[in-house]
């Protein structure tokens, strides 16, 4: 389905499944946000961390938080995309159903790296996501991670693969991180834009101010590409829950 307006990759959105929206009355304000800031459609990034929840109970939980907020839903938000971040941990390459958290009906998986400084076994792992198991797997905010000289390098080796950076828009707004997000964005084979947003007040939807410092640095044609990678990375394809 073709969605008119900007897809935000990133999200908090759904109602108490982690630390984003508190309740569905924050939900719906959320996504009136995102609509007024032109969202069309948007990726519900619920934290996923294996030692809370089993995959099978993540899903039944998140199926539930969306069935409270869709009837409670009024017409003209952005449609609502189920999907994880999905905290990185060791076995994660041969986990059967991983599938199950990718955005829903694709083979994408927004991964969140160790906030440690990352092991040549965690990067194999990574590799194997992509390379042996067919994921397009979406590095998500990598300039969390950047402060590490290390983790820098094994980013370059990621890049090869190919993956997906996904920066924070709200790393865009800030003077100071603004550079490492440009430049991230800049040496991306596929990069992607995201709000990350988790509430109305400390992490709102700000996807448009994003966008616009996008087109101010790096160009229209640059923020197009963007859009056409978002675009791809939710399409439905076949086969999609292995
Ligand atoms: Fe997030």
């Amino acid at each position: 389905m073709q969605d008119r307006g900007w897809i935000d990759l990133h999200s908090h959105v759904l109602p108490q499944l982690d630390d984003g929206s508190e309740s569905v009355e924050m939900s719906v304000a959320m996504l009136r946000r995102m609509a007024e800031q032109g969202v069309g459609a948007v990726c519900a990034t619920s934290h996923y961390y294996r030692q809370q929840n089993s995959i099978e109970t993540f899903c039944a939980r998140r199926a539930d938080a969306l069935d409270r907020l869709l009837v409670n839903l009024p017409e003209g938000l952005p449609r609502i995309l189920p999907a994880a971040e999905v905290a990185f941990f060791s076995g994660i390459s041969e986990k059967p159903d991983l599938g199950r958290l990718c955005i829903q009906g694709t083979r994408t998986l927004m991964l969140e790296m160790p906030f440690s400084d990352w092991t040549d076994l965690q990067v194999e792992e990574v590799s194997a996501l992509v390379l042996d198991r067919g994921f397009s797997v979406v590095l998500v905010h990598p300039e969390r991670f950047c402060s590490s000289k290390g983790n820098r390098q094994k980013l370059r080796q990621l890049e090869e693969l190919p993956v997906s950076l996904q920066v924070n828009a709200g790393t865009l707004l800030h003077w100071m991180d603004r550079r490492v997000g440009l430049n991230l964005l800049r040496e991306a084979p596929i990069p992607l834009l995201g709000s990350d947003c988790h509430n109305l007040t400390t992490r709102p939807p700000n996807l448009k101010e994003g966008r616009k410092i996008v087109i101010q640095k790096l160009g229209s044609a640059f923020l197009d590409k963007m859009d056409e990678n978002a675009a791809d990375l939710t399409r439905q394809t076949a086969n999609a829950t292995t």
